[in-house]
């Protein structure tokens, strides 16, 4: 399994991606507890949200009941990031701390780039204005399939989730793409298995990062 490179920045950033219902939000608490436990410097976030100004983003873009068009999404998307980066992950990312962060910008380009068809370039572009450049060291991506996934989702459907069946294919296949593009930073775990399976393999993903960035 190629591991990732670690990144000039004394921090680290881990994120943790994937469809709705394929459980990284649990892995993602999981985590954040062990790594706490074990005497970390480290810190969860969500996305969209966190900042109470990304937070008023999240219900907006997730609970609007009217339509919001697909470019104006997108914007909503980076605009509750770039708040985020600014006031959290890129502080704390310079003091050396560990994020992890539940969704990053890849979801950005599985969701808007593939599942709304934006210009894959264009999202990429401003993937990187929002963030400022920062990249994940190390991204889970948690994949299984679709009926399973939407199994696992909760009762209430967000704005997203109404989303057709075909809008999630594209969105899961784009998360794959991307994995494809870039191995080393991105680890696809096969989130089918048990919640105790899927987070003991969390655990010996990062544990062989940390090993690997520690040597080189
Ligand atoms: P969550 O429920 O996993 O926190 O994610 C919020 C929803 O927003 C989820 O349906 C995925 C979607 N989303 C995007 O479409 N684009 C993005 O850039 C992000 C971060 C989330």
């Amino acid at each position: 399994m190629p591991l990732p490179r670690r990144r000039p920045q004394p921090g680290v950033l881990i994120t943790f991606e994937g469809i709705d219902g394929c459980g990284k939000s649990t892995a993602a608490d999981r985590a954040f507890a062990w790594l706490r436990e074990r005497g970390d410097m480290v810190r969860l976030v969500r996305e969209p949200g966190t900042t109470p100004t990304a937070e008023a983003i999240r219900d907006l873009v997730l609970l609007s009941k009217n339509s919001i068009d697909a470019v104006a999404e997108l914007f909503l998307y980076e605009a509750a990031r770039a708040d985020l980066m600014a006031s959290q992950i890129t502080p704390a990312l310079q003091r050396g701390e560990i994020v992890l962060a539940d969704r990053f910008y890849d979801s950005t380009t599985a969701y808007q780039g593939y599942g709304r068809k934006l210009d894959l370039a264009m999202v990429n572009k401003l993937n990187r204005f929002a963030t400022g450049g920062y990249q994940p060291d190390l991204t889970l991506l948690f994949d299984l399939p679709l009926d399973i996934a939407m199994e696992r989702r909760g009762k209430e459907p967000d704005r997203l989730e109404k989303e057709p069946r075909a809008f999630f294919e594209r969105v899961r296949k784009g998360f794959q793409a991307i994995a494809r593009r870039e191995p080393r930073r991105i680890v696809v775990i096969d989130a089918t298995a048990s919640a105790d399976t899927v987070f003991n393999q969390v655990k010996r993903t990062i544990d062989a990062a940390f090993r690997r960035w520690k040597r080189t």
